[in-house]
C-alpha cells in the first residue's frame, strides 16, 4: 500500500466515524430519547419529536398536583380595616346578645363548651380566628351543617362582635389535677418541626408570640378529640378553606400517630 493509499483510507474512515457519531447523536438525542420519554409523559412519538427540534412548545415534565385535596371553594374572607377594627374594639358587651342566645347552648354563656369534644372552647381564642372560621362556614367555605345554619343570617358585624365577645371570655379553669403525658418527641415537633420532611414547626405559627398569618387559632384548651378531628380533616382535605393551604400541607405530612400525638400535647397546653 502506497503511503497515499494509506492517507486516502485514513481520512475515509475518519469521515465515517464522525458521520457515524453524528448520526447517532441526531437520531437518540431528537428521536429515540423524545419518544420514549414522551411515551412515560403520555405525549405521542410526532410531537415528541417536534418538542425535541424545538418547533413546538412544551416540556414533557408533567407538573405534579400538590395535594389529592380541591382547592375550591376557598375561603373570601377579607381583613379589611373595618372587620379588623370591630375586632379589636368593639364594644365590650355588643356580642352578648348574640352569643347567649344562639351560641350558648354548645359553646357555653361564656366560651366554656358544654361538650368540649363536639364543641371547641371559644373563651380566649383569637377573635380573628373566630371570625375567620364564621366567616367561611357562612361561604361555605368550611362545611358543617350545624354551624353552617347558625350563621347563615349573620352579618359581618354580627359575627366580627361575637368574635371580639368570645375572645375577651377568661380561658377554662387551670385543672390542678393535671398531669403533662405528651412525651419528647411531641415537644420536638411542635417546637423545632422536621426539616427533612419540609414540617415547619407548629410553634412558628400557633405560639402567641409567632408572626404567623392573623387567623391562627390558639391552641389551648380544646380536647384531644376535637383537635384530632380537625388535623385529620386537614390531612384529607374535607376542611380546606385555610389560606394558601398553609394547615393542609403541615397535617399532610403528619402520621396518624403524630396527629394523635399532638392532639394530647395541645389539649394539655394552658
Ligand atoms: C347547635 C350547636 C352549636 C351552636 C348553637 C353554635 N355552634 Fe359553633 N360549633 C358547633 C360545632 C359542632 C362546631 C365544630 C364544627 C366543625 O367541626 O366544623 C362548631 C365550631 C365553631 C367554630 C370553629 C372553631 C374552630 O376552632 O375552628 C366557631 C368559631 C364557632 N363554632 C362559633 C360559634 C358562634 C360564634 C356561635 C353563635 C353565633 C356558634 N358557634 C353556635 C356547634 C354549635
Ligand atoms: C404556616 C403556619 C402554620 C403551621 C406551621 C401550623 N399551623 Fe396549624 N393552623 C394554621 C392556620 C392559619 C390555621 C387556621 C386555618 C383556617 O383558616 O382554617 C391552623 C389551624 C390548626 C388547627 C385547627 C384549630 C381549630 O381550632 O380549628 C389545628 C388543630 C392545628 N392548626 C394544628 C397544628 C399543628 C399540630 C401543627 C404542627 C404540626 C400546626 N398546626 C402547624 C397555621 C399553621
Amino acid at each position: 500500500m502506497s503511503p497515499e493509499d494509506s492517507d486516502r483510507l485514513w481520512i475515509r474512515s475518519s469521515i465515517g466515524v464522525v458521520v457515524g457519531v453524528l448520526a447517532f447523536g441526531i437520531l437518540s438525542g431528537f428521536v429515540i430519547m423524545p419518544v420514549v420519554q414522551g411515551a412515560q409523559a403520555g405525549i405521542d412519538p410526532w410531537t415528541a419529536i417536534c418538542r425535541a427540534l424545538g418547533i413546538s412548545p412544551g416540556s414533557p415534565a408533567a407538573q405534579q398536583p400538590r395535594s389529592a385535596a380541591s382547592g375550591v371553594p376557598v375561603s373570601n374572607v377579607i381583613w379589611s380595616p373595618q372587620v379588623l377594627n370591630t375586632l379589636s374594639s368593639a364594644p365590650a358587651d355588643a356580642g352578648r346578645e348574640l352569643a347567649v342566645g344562639v351560641c350558648a347552648a354548645c359553646h357555653g354563656e361564656l366560651g366554656v363548651s358544654t361538650d368540649p369534644a363536639q364543641f371547641p372552647n371559644m373563651a380566649g381564642q383569637s377573635s380573628a380566628a373566630i371570625y375567620k372560621q364564621l366567616h367561611d362556614y357562612k361561604s361555605g367555605a368550611r362545611i358543617n351543617d350545624t354551624m353552617q345554619s347558625v350563621v347563615q343570617d349573620l352579618t359581618d358585624t354580627q359575627m366580627a362582635e361575637a368574635a371580639a365577645y368570645f375572645a375577651r371570655r377568661a380561658r377554662p379553669p387551670w385543672d390542678v389535677t393535671w398531669v403533662r403525658t405528651a412525651g419528647p418527641e411531641a415537644d420536638r415537633l411542635a417546637r423545632t418541626g422536621d426539616s427533612a420532611r419540609g414540617l415547619p414547626a407548629c410553634e412558628s405559627c400557633h405560639s402567641p408570640a409567632a408572626a404567623g398569618p392573623v387567623e391562627t387559632p390558639v391552641l389551648f384548651a380544646q380536647t384531644p378529640q376535637y383537635l384530632s378531628v380537625q388535623m385529620r380533616a386537614f390531612k384529607s382535605g374535607q376542611r380546606r378553606s385555610d389560606l394558601f393551604g398553609r394547615m393542609r400541607d403541615v397535617a399532610g405530612k403528619l402520621s396518624e400517630r403524630e396527629i394523635d400525638m399532638l392532639a394530647q400535647y395541645y389539649s394539655e397546653m394552658r
